[in-house]
């Protein structure tokens, strides 16, 4: 019997619900198909945005999408993307399958987008090959409420008012595909293009530096030392790959069992890399103001045999329902520094929570885990402990359980367990201190370990009513099954 005890008492930092935020890139059938039809489409939209997957998402209480890239952001000029859609320009996605771009999904667009998700935009601009004054532009088209070029320009667009825009990113992975620049570089570059990200009448930009590739503390150091006081938050990017090699990264859906503890172990490396990382922005920045953004995480596997390599089109598994929830739990436990995190990405690339084929969409795992989870957003993280053993194959030990516990605005402790044994199911006994539990409702999405959801079959994976529990005079017990994400919600 496992040993739980959350302290109801003791409440930690509140869990920014931009956590629980998404990533969407001008990359394979992502945009295109994935979120963005046209108005024309005989596929059910609104002004273009599928209604199928707009819906779904709304359910999962998207808080934040960020766009339009990735290495696509450090490519991209806006202006080719606004105006009537016959004129804008067509163009090579060089980055991602060599396929045509024709910009009929642009600002104003993606705007609409969030307007229908209800959520923030998170916009990422181009350092690599665009200018300072077209950033500049930018910002003013979007948020400029005044006389100005840009501001008219947005109007003959058909857009009157400005839009509000809070998260503004000034370049992606500058060290690799967005310039390949040393941190010192990168640091002067941000300074300077930053100064031009103006904040226009009330609308006031969180501006984000570009951060670094996985464990690159020295990116961070650099960036964080010379370019710290202009920056609200800094990026990192750590991405789960099962494989020794980018070039064999192993299949989404066949794998032993060696492989699933090793995707396990992989991803479990997030919360030191977190916890490294802020260590090294808190020697500069010893109030914590600067936050850290983990935009770009999930699994990236092989693509599925027959799609184009340069789609990142996978298959989602339970190993990456799995995958999501230790990633929420180190995320919510990591909430003091972490502000955002993105999952990569949204439909139909890498770790995906929507896929689609034609007018066809499935939820994935991972959609159901974030949709479980969703109570944790702009929760106070409370301090937990969870008992648990070594388990795993010879060089990839995990621990069998892992979890996060908040509480919500209304006084209800809500709980997230997973289990990791591929095998083994576990009995927990929890204390509650502070509060006495009355009652308990629980979910739980567990099955085989490569189980997944097909266009024959898409509810496969599907999260169930959970009632394998008792209360007890300190709290409760439950049992949970192997492969399995828990959520529950105590009042
Ligand atoms: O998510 C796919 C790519 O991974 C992104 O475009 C880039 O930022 C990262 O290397």
């Amino acid at each position: 019997m496992a040993r739980f005890v959350v302290n109801t008492l003791n409440k930690k930092s509140k869990i920014a619900k931009e956590i629980y935020g998404h990533f969407s890139e001008h990359l394979g059938r992502c945009i295109y198909e994935g979120i963005y039809v046209g108005e024309n489409s005989s596929i059910p939209n609104k002004n273009g945005m599928r209604s199928d997957v707009v819906e779904a998402l709304k359910k999962m209480k998207i808080p934040v999408l960020r766009w339009p890239g990735g290495c696509f952001a450090d490519e991209y000029h806006w202006m080719d993307g606004i105006g009537p859609k016959e004129q804008r320009k067509k163009m090579v996605n060089t980055h991602w399958g060599g396929v045509v771009e024709d910009n009929s999904f642009g600002t104003d667009e993606f705007m609409e987008l969030c307007s229908q998700l209800g959520c923030e935009p998170y916009v990422n601009g181009n350092v690599g090959s665009g200018t300072i004054q077209e950033m500049q532009n930018w910002i003013e088209y979007m948020t400029f409420d005044g006389i100005s070029p840009m501001a008219e320009l947005r109007k003959n667009n058909g857009r009157e008012k400005p839009y509000s825009l809070k998260y503004f990113g000034v370049g992606n992975e500058n060290w690799g595909c967005g310039g390949n620049m040393r941190p010192e570089y990168y640091a002067d570059l941000y300074r300077r293009y930053q100064t031009y990200v103006r904040n226009y009448g009330d609308n006031k930009i969180f501006r984000i530096a570009c951060g670094a590739n996985s464990d690159d503390y020295n990116w961070t150091e650099t960036v964080v030392k010379l370019a710290g006081r202009y920056m609200d938050a800094i990026t990192m990017h750590y991405y789960t790959v099962p494989g020794d090699s980018w070039s064999n990264k192993g299949s989404a859906t066949e794998f032993t069992v060696e492989e699933w503890y090793k995707t396990l172990s992989k991803t479990l490396r997030m919360d030191e890399i977190i916890a490294r990382h802020s260590e090294i922005i808190k020697k500069y920045d010893p109030t914590n103001r600067i936050g850290l953004i983990v935009d770009e995480w999930g699994t990236w596997y092989d693509v599925e045999p027959g799609t184009n390599p340069g789609f990142l089109y996978q298959q989602n598994t339970m190993r990456d329902a799995l995958v999501a929830g230790i990633n929420l739990n180190i995320f919510n436990k990591r909430s003091d520094v972490v502000v955002m995190a993105n999952i990569a990405q949204l439909v139909n690339v890498l770790q995906s929570v929507i896929l689609t084929e034609g007018g066809k969409m499935i939820l994935t795992p991972t959609y159901h885990v974030f949709e479980m989870y969703k109570e944790h957003q702009d929760a106070v993280l409370l301090d937990s402990f969870i008992e648990t053993n070594s388990i795993g194959a010879e060089k990839y030990n995990v621990p069998n359980l892992h979890e996060s516990v908040s509480m919500s605005s209304d006084g209800k402790i809500i709980i997230t367990l997973c289990n990791l044994s591929v095998d083994e199911s576990c009995k927990i006994d929890a204390e509650i201190v502070g509060t006495k539990v009355n009652n308990i409702k629980g979910r739980v999405l567990t099955g085989g370990m490569a189980d997944h959801n097909t266009f024959e079959e898409p509810d496969k994976v599907n999260p169930k009513e959970f009632n394998n529990f008792s209360i007890t005079e300190k709290g409760f017990s439950l049992e949970i099954p192997a492969v399995s994400v828990v959520s529950l919600s105590l009042n």
